[in-house]
């Protein structure tokens, strides 16, 4: 991927966003869809399994989920300010040793991730042009779950999809959002041998699915 995705990843997701969605999380917890996410997986048994959480931002989904015995977590993102606040906070609760930071596109340093037992992407494919390489690439890291959240695609989420681009081009920020076909991503991953065991909606904007990998 060129510096076109992750240039742009930095200037949309920096510092300034990084501090202010922190703030938010500590004073009224997770967004609704992350948290639908988080009480999926929480239903699950995931005592001592490690997590891989792609673009995971600030960093709510290990955050939430570390009450729960995960013994490693991962993070990779295209932002330094986002990469900057997860790691202060995790410093702050004394849990550093149970996480690394890589920083960049995922896609491009994916040969120097190692295959995890849960990996989520949380309103993370709707920042990549190439949703194809992006799932197929995080897909082979998974060992047991797979979880995701990105847009509904109705006319709605891609008038508002339209709107935020022409602000960014206005901007002449290089990042882009998309909505991907649904049935594309779903397909996708049953391909590669998981099977649907949660599936939501809010109300207009996100889905949400959590997927297992089927036994072999
Ligand atoms: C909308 S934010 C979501 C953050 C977090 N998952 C959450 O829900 O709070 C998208 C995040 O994905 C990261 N990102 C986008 N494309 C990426 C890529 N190709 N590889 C790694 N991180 C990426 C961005 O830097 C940003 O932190």
């Amino acid at each position: 991927m060129s510096c076109q995705h992750c240039c742009g990843a930095n200037l949309q997701f920096d510092i300034d966003n990084a501090n202010n969605d922190l703030k938010r999380y500590l004073k009224k917890g997770p967004k609704k869809m992350t948290r639908m996410l988080v009480d999926a997986l929480k239903k699950e048994d995931i005592k001592n399994l490690s997590l891989l959480d792609i673009g995971g931002g600030i960093g709510p989904i290990p955050l939430e989920l570390i009450s729960k015995g995960l013994q490693k977590i991962t993070d990779v993102d295209a932002s330094q300010g986002y990469i900057s606040v997860a790691t202060a906070e995790l410093k702050k609760r004394k849990l550093s040793h149970l996480a690394n930071y890589h920083l960049g596109d995922f896609v491009a340093l994916s040969n120097q991730i190692e295959t995890h037992d849960i990996v989520t992407l949380d309103k993370v494919i709707c920042c990549y042009p190439d949703v194809h390489e992006l799932l197929k690439t995080s897909l082979s890291k998974a060992n047991q779950y797979y979880g995701l959240v990105y847009p509904q695609a109705h006319i709605l989420s891609r008038i508002v999809v339209g709107f935020l681009n022409f602000k960014l081009k206005l901007k002449k920020n290089p990042f882009r959002t998309f909505i991907h076909d649904p049935k594309l991503v779903h397909d996708t991953i049953t391909s590669a041998g998981f099977q649907k065991i949660y599936s939501g909606k809010t109300l207009l904007s996100w889905q949400i699915h959590l997927y297992k990998k089927e036994a072999s």
